[in-house]
């Protein structure tokens, strides 16, 4: 969600923090501001603006400064508490003090009344004014002290930037439940709520620990407990290449993504494939957490949540222990029965999801296991699982998962066959086999990526659709969720994603002439099944698209368009038929002219309930 710069160094603050800002636009926002020391003395300049950066760029440029500033921070805000306007947008000033926020102060009402009672008003509507007010309310000259008073009071998730204007030069920051990296290279210090935004100065950074006060100048960076020990905090690398976070060439991030995706499957499985075999013990994941397990529950959100759903199907095939999949939201707020017998699997992508942060924290309270699913390395998620399995598929910067939901799809096979093999359910020859069988799948990806001519042609169709319906049974049920969900998102169409068998017992009044159904039916002991679902919607006008495996005589009357996976075992096509859907909701929403990478009201990170 909101996206968080600070930086204090040599160089002209406001380039960097707009570059920063841009780097961070994914996060998902609809307002952006920015507040520097305007001349190394006390005057904090601030401005801000409603809709993209680039506007906030073109209302700096009218900015004359008397030269070049060097300290600031900036701000993308995803509304939450307030509309968006310009007052609601960040920076937030009371006397002193000018800071950022990300995250939610959720007794800020409190607060504000306390506030109101000594006779200081917010001017918006938002949480994060209050904290701006309540730290200047207690600042008496020692910023620290202020800070830690304050954040003594807040109740909820925060990530500060802050500045005080008597203190030039110097960046405050703290968080809590809210991402926040930091990195100080020869240009200067940089707090920021993502890596990305610093990797063009520098590849190495650290998290910032929870609840300890951050301050940087030009040329230091410390971080202190609440007690004010100095903490030196462990520094990470980038394991990616800068090339990774710029679209290179395609014209959207998404796409680039849709054609990153075998190589990421094959960074993220590689280390994991020892003597032909699943291993997880260069992640340090003893086979002891799959041992003596009664139940297994995978908790995410959205796309992660979906890629849930097929490691329920696989787990339970080759282990045959109950799996359950819930939804993070639904599932913290649930009374779950679990018990130290329960293994939790938390799937994330950023790692910073609020619901599926609860859930993994709920779980561990209960007394479970916890094993989280992460892409983005130290991320919350990942630090507060008892044990976590990163995927590799590098930053994922479109909305729209596409990469990191194969990738994690790409681990749910090895955790499936791995517990299977401790379980001694499958022998070592045929967990072999199975791993075979993924590699293999990346090679099919490929020939699939090759078919966006063909699937390019099929949205002219689905572009000028209202509603379009995804089919499928077991592994292809999974995947119609995720195609329904990748459509909606990107295309603003209405989609819905059915069990097959289950249309006709109500959803099927809404299928009439032309009315877009696509049905995946890749998985052999199902197929007739899911083509007699089919024939039912065709014979109500349905325009169907149809995807089944290499090899299958299909009658060309029940079918628009037939695609055809390459030849391959029934297991692995969600690799093919996740680009197939993939491609049908990009290029859709190509069609229909819209923000592919950042599609209307949603973030990247979702870090609010
Ligand atoms: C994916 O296309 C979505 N943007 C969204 O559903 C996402 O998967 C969900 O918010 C979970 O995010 P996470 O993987 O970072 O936890």
């Amino acid at each position: 969600m909101c996206g968080i710069i600070g930086y204090t160094g040599n160089l002209d603050a406001r380039q960097i923090i707009i570059n920063g800002l841009l780097t961070l636009e994914y996060r998902g926002y609809d307002s952006a501001g920015i507040a520097f020391f305007s001349n190394g003395t006390s005057d904090v300049v601030t401005i801000k603006t409603t809709g993209k950066v680039n506007n906030l760029a073109e209302k700096l440029k009218k900015n004359n400064a008397d030269s070049t500033p060097v300290c600031g921070i900036g701000h993308t805000r995803w509304a939450t508490h307030g509309g968006v306007s310009e007052t609601n947008s960040h920076p937030h000033s009371c006397g002193n003090v000018t800071l950022i926020h990300n995250g939610i102060i959720e007794n800020y009402h409190e607060l504000a009344n306390m506030l109101s009672e000594k006779g200081i008003f917010p001017v918006s509507q938002t949480d994060s004014e209050i904290a701006a007010m309540l730290i200047n309310y207690y600042y008496e000259g020692d910023a620290c002290k202020a800070i830690r008073k304050a954040i003594n009071m807040l109740e909820g998730s925060y990530a500060f930037c802050i500045i005080f204007s008597d203190k030039p030069g110097v960046i405050y920051s703290i968080r809590k439940n809210s991402p926040l990296i930091g990195a100080i290279c020869d240009e200067g210090a940089f707090v920021a709520s993502d890596v990305v935004a610093v990797i063009d100065y520098t590849k190495e950074y650290f998290i910032l620990p929870e609840d300890h006060i951050a301050i940087l100048t030009a040329d230091s960076f410390k971080i202190y407990d609440l007690h004010g020990k100095e903490v030196i905090p462990d520094v990470m690398r980038v394991n990616w290449d800068i090339a990774a976070a710029k679209k290179g060439g395609y014209e959207h991030f998404m796409l680039k993504e849709i054609h990153e995706q075998p190589e990421a499957i094959t960074k993220t499985i590689s280390p994991r494939i020892i003597g032909g075999l699943p291993d997880f013990s260069n992640d340090n994941v003893p086979d002891e957490l799959f041992k003596g397990i009664s139940n297994i529950v995978i908790t995410a959100c959205g796309t992660a949540m979906h890629a849930g759903m097929f490691g329920r199907t696989m787990i339970e095939r080759y282990s045959r222990i109950p799996v359950s999949v819930e939804i993070a939201s639904e599932f913290r707020y649930s009374d779950p029965i679990l018990s130290e017998k329960t293994l939790v699997i938390a799937i994330s992508q950023s790692g910073e999801t609020a619901d599926t942060l609860a859930a993994v924290r709920l779980a561990k309270s209960c007394g479970a296991r916890t094993l989280s699913v992460v892409n983005v390395k130290g991320s919350i998620i990942a630090n507060e699982s008892d044990y976590v399995l990163y995927t590799h598929a590098g930053p994922e910067i479109s909305v729209a998962s596409t990469k990191a939901y194969v990738v994690q799809l790409s681990l749910m096979y090895l955790i499936a066959y791995r517990i299977a093999m401790i379980n001694n359910k499958l022998s070592c020859e045929e967990a072999k086999d199975k791993v075979n069988g993924i590699i293999t799948a990346v090679n099919n990806m490929k020939k699939v990526l090759k078919m966006d001519e063909e699937l390019y042609l099929i949205t002219n169709k689905l572009a000028k659709a209202e509603d379009i319906f995804y089919l499928g049974r077991g592994l292809d049920y999974a995947i119609a969720c995720e195609g329904s969900l990748k459509l909606k998102e990107i295309s603003y169409i209405h989609a819905e994603a059915y069990a097959a068998g289950e249309l006709k017992h109500g959803t099927i009044s809404l299928i009439t002439d032309n009315v877009p159904v696509i049905a995946f039916a890749t998985q052999e002991h199902i197929y007739q099944k899911v083509i007699s679902n089919v024939v039912e919607v065709r014979s109500r006008g349905a325009y169907v698209i149809l995807v089944t495996s290499a090899g299958k005589h299909v009658d060309t009357t029940l079918c628009d368009h037939h695609i055809v996976l390459p030849r391959m075992d029934e297991e692995f096509t969600p690799f093919c038929t996740a680009v197939i859907l993939q491609y049908l909701a990009y290029y859709t929403a190509v069609r229909r002219n819209l923000n592919v990478d950042q599609p209307r009201n949603l973030a990247k990170s979702v870090t609010v309930e």
